[in-house]
């Protein structure tokens, strides 16, 4: 079994992890850290939970544990993230994983905190920053950030922070950051906007994607179909009083639905809280850290929490309302069965919508199982109906990739091989809205491979996912 010193890591680092656990490295981590440490740029993507933090963070932290030459007191490495109890939770694990290099200073710059923490850990001398990219430019603007020792940029969550609109203040920053740094991109999808992006940040990056399992793996995935609001409430009840659940988060559409549901939840006796992007973020911290706790079993939450939020206990995902993106079911369910576990995902849909439902299908190229609960089951039809369609015809979607994960212990063994994700080189009209909406044209050629059943992605309707909503 490969074990993390014979990646490369400096002794200082390997014993850490043997303090926190962890035996044998991951897929991504066997695959990024040696490629990482020889100085490529990498671009990479796997599964949630899979233990991409480490893979970036580890050989930031060889590069930190050797004295730089260079003067100054600015970063030499910078950690971009698209939230803030992402940032948080990044900075917490380069700690944990630091632990031995106790000269190592870090600083978490996130919004909606102080400026005056951030600006005094910024006046002395800082090793690692961890930064939401609003944040980091308002310190920029203030000239408090000096990045000529920067030796190492990485960006986790790629995709989403492009997605949220970061795209200008990711090249301000990388603008100013010198020629010579490593890049590190980690997306859960490497085409589209993020490869145009990559393309613009990485000097010759080696590729790494790491297969994801067909069946959704260690996560059991339910759907289910309600009538309306009050049916699907009915349902949350009935599931969290049946199935065990030791934590769960349910993701709602809205923040006030947050804050509704999770006052009802309340109301039953549940310790429930809700986590949106207009709480206060103390409130936002404080509710995130009794989660860890297990002060609060249920967290009720917009997709503020669907990205990287790693919380191993929780058991169960409720999605009460679908994702308005496809690949948001992804991170969303991803929030239990991390780092090997079992977890289990129950998405609640209205019976109208079922075309919605098919997208995630489409993008997951699996169908998702129906269940329903005895004496709950859904009065009205499923609207299967025909969907308007204009768009083109299929992209099929391409390649497998062969060898799985393996975290090398047994619950993750099963992860082992054969379990390809067809990447998406073919179809991938799903990303149309993010060019002007128009994901049914063109695109999709198709690679064959095992999978290329000319599906294709989003185009049926001529639009891609997402933004119809
Ligand atoms: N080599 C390892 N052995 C055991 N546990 C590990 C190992 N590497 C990471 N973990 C644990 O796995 C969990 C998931 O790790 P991490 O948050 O890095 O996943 P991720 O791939 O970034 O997921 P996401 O896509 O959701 O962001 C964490 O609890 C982490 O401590
Ligand atoms: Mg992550």
């Amino acid at each position: 079994m490969l074990q993390f010193s014979e990646l490369g890591l400096p002794a200082v680092i390997t014993r850490a992890l043997d303090e926190v656990g962890y035996t044998t490295p991951t897929e991504v981590q066997a695959q990024s850290i040696p490629a990482a440490l020889k100085g490529a740029d990498l671009l990479v993507s796997a599964q949630t939970g899979s233990g991409k933090t480490a893979s970036f963070l580890l050989p930031a932290l060889a590069k930190l544990s050797e004295r730089t030459d260079k003067p100054g007191k600015g970063p030499r490495i910078l950690v971009l993230t698209p939230t803030r109890e992402l940032a948080q939770q990044i900075e917490k694990n380069a700690q944990t994983y630091a632990a031995g290099m106790r000269w190592m200073r870090t600083a978490c710059l996130v919004g909606g905190q102080p400026f005056g923490f951030q600006t005094r850990a910024l006046s002395r001398p800082v090793d690692l920053i961890v930064a939401t990219p609003g944040r980091l430019m308002d310190h920029m603007r203030q000239g408090r950030i000096d990045f000529s020792r920067l030796e190492m940029l990485v960006l986790d969550e790629a995709d989403r922070m492009l997605d949220m609109g970061f795209i200008e203040d990711i090249e301000t920053i990388v603008a100013a950051t010198p020629e010579s740094r490593q890049t590190l991109l980690f997306s859960a999808t490497l085409d589209g906007n993020v490869g145009r992006l990559a393309r613009e940040l990485t000097r010759n990056p080696e590729r790494i994607e790491i297969a994801r399992q067909e069946s959704g793996g260690n996560i059991t995935e339910h759907l289910m179909y309600a009538d309306d609001m009050r049916h699907k409430e009915r349902l949350l009840d009935a599931i969290l009083k049946d199935s065990g659940f030791d934590q769960a988060v349910v993701f709602t559409a809205t923040k006030v639905s947050t804050e509704e549901i999770a006052d009802k939840l309340s109301d039953m006796g549940y310790a429930a809280a809700c986590l949106h992007g207009d709480m206060p973020q103390s409130w936002r911290n404080r509710t995130l850290n009794d989660l860890r706790r297990g002060r609060v079993r249920i967290l009720v939450a917009t997709d503020v929490a669907a990205r990287g939020i790693d919380v191993p206990t929780i058991t169960h995902v409720v999605n009460f309302d679908l994702p308005k993106q496809a690949e948001d079911y992804v991170h969303r369910i991803g929030r239990t069965g991390r780092a090997g576990r079992d977890g289990t995902a129950i998405t609640l849909a209205d019976t109208r919508e079922y075309h919605k439902v098919r997208r995630i299908e489409q993008y997951l190229k699996r169908t998702l199982t129906e269940g329903v609960i005895e004496g709950l089951e859904p009065t009205r039809r499923i609207q299967k109906g025909a969907p308007r369609r204009n768009g083109g015809g299929g992209g099929g979607n391409g390649r497998r990739y062969g060898s799985g994960g393996g975290y090398g212990n047994k619950s993750y063994g099963n992860n082992g091989n054969g379990g390809g994700y067809g990447r998406r080189d073919g179809g991938n009209g799903s990303y149309g809205r993010r060019e002007g909406g128009n994901g049914g044209d063109g695109y999709g050629r198709r690679e064959g491979g095992p999978r290329g059943n000319g599906g294709g992605y989003g185009r049926r309707d001529g639009q891609g996912y997402g933004n119809r909503d």
